[in-house]
């Protein structure tokens, strides 16, 4: 993989300006030799702006000049540069040609630093703590409308009103619906409220998740980090696939976690997925498993659909965040606590989850797993696209033994159309 180049090599040499036209392509002026040109001095590559203005800028025509002049109503002000111009991104030679914009100390809020997103909906899971709490705080409070997809719906109401409560209009943007991904049932009903309320999804983000849990079988009879981490969250996808459009994402939080997983392509099946006794389990084990199989979900998740202008990634959050995820053993929360000063914050944490739902520059790229906001090489299991095959098949198999043959979206049309 090529290195990214520094920042510092965009900067332009004395003399010369950064411009953009009406259409939205950068050109480059010199105002020593009066001379304009398409591509940047220093770097040789062609840039363009995208997207509608920030809220409360308006492009209007100067009066007395006849230029083009950008009004920034809230603030008053009037400028000849077009703001978007700090988002300019590069022309791409190959769709996953981008440079590293962010690093591991980069803040959700700083990715997502003069974006607007009003007009964009985002379905969270476990949006009411954790980094899940993080993604839909930064995302809500740059106009996104958000679904809060929790199973504690008075825990999520609450983390509403503390949203409204540092910015009134993003908590306004909010929205609780229960869903309990211990249950397969709860996944449909929640899936046919949301298809009921809204026609289409611009990001879906898989969240929830459970950690250190001492086995337990949920009412559908999976081992239920299994059931939480994959399972549910695979079968909401296919459930919710009808309001994914050209420009949608799909993000799966997984961990580095997935590289300790003893899942292969020899032994995976229902019984190495799911456990049935507590004499073959162990709950780290279960959870490294669990977060290969968001890894290689969203690796034949993006096969299905690349042709359907729809991303999916996967992502790392970072190391031992401190949230609630440690809350199932004292052990864990002593570690969690103990690593604390040296790992990320929460919204540090929360960077590469929005990085991947909202980063310009990923327009047309799919199927990458990302680490402190950049790509990075999951490991060599999680790349194999038969095993990700195999994971999807025996999800819906798994699925249809508590649904039957004809669980909802499991149908062959709706198949066919994820094939597509
Ligand atoms: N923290 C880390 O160091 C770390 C590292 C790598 C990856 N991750 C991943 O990051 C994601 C978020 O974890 P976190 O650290 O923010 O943990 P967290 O604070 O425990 O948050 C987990 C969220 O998932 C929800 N959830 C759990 N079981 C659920 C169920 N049955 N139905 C619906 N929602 C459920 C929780 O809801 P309740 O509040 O109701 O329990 C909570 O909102 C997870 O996928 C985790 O694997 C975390």
């Amino acid at each position: 993989m090529n290195l990214p180049e520094s920042d510092s090599e965009d900067e332009l040499p004395p003399g010369w300006e950064e411009r953009v036209t009406v259409d939205g392509s950068v050109f480059y002026a010199n105002h020593l030799t009066k001379n304009t040109q398409w591509t940047h001095p220093r770097t040789g590559k062609k840039k363009r702006v995208s997207g509608d203005l920030p809220f409360g800028w308006e492009r209007c025509i100067d009066k007395n000049t006849a230029k083009v002049i950008y009004v920034d109503h809230e603030n008053r002000r009037t400028t000849y540069t077009d703001p978007r111009l700090a988002f300019a991104v590069e022309e791409k030679e190959h769709v996953n040609d981008y440079r590293q914009r962010f690093d591991a100390s980069s803040t959700a809020l700083q990715v997502l630093h003069g974006r607007d997103l009003n007009g964009k909906l985002a379905l969270v899971t476990g949006a009411n703590a954790g980094i899940g709490f993080e993604t839909v705080r930064s995302l809500a409070k740059h106009g996104c409308t958000v679904i809060f997809a929790c199973r504690n719906l008075a825990a999520a109401e609450e983390a509403i009103t503390q949203i409204r409560d540092e910015k009134a209009a993003a908590g306004d943007n909010c929205i609780a619906i229960h869903l309990d991904l211990t249950s397969l049932s709860s996944v449909v009903q929640f899936a046919n409220t949301v298809k009921s309320k809204y026609d289409r999804l611009d990001m879906l983000i898989l969240n929830a998740g459970v950690f250190g849990l001492p086995f337990t079988k949920t009412l559908d009879g999976f081992e239920t980090t299994f059931q939480v981490n994959h399972l549910s969250h695979f079968y909401l996808t296919i459930l919710l696939r009808p309001l994914l459009v050209t420009g949608s994402r799909v993000v799966s939080v997984s961990s580095e976690s997935h590289r300790f997983a003893n899942l292969t392509i020899q032994n995976i099946s229902p019984q190495t997925l799911s456990p049935d006794s507590a004499s073959k389990y162990w709950d780290m084990m279960a959870y490294n498993n669990s977060k290969l199989c968001n890894v290689l979900f969203a690796r034949q998740l993006a096969k299905n659909l690349q042709d359907c202008g729809i991303s999916v990634f996967s992502l790392h959050p970072g190391n031992m965040v401190s949230t609630r995820l440690a809350r199932n053993w004292w052990l864990y929360r002593v570690l969690f606590a103990v690593v604390r000063p040296f790992t990320k914050s929460l919204q540090q944490a929360a960077s590469t989850v929005v990085y991947c739902a909202t980063a310009i520059e990923l327009v047309g790229v799919t199927g990458v797993y990302f680490n402190n906001c950049y790509q990075c090489q999951e490991s060599a299991v999680a790349k194999d696209d038969e095993m990700a095959k195999i994971l999807w098949d025996t999800s819906v198999e798994m699925i249809k033994t508590v649904l039957g043959n004809n669980a909802p979206g499991l149908d062959h049309e709706n198949k066919k159309s994820l094939e597509e």
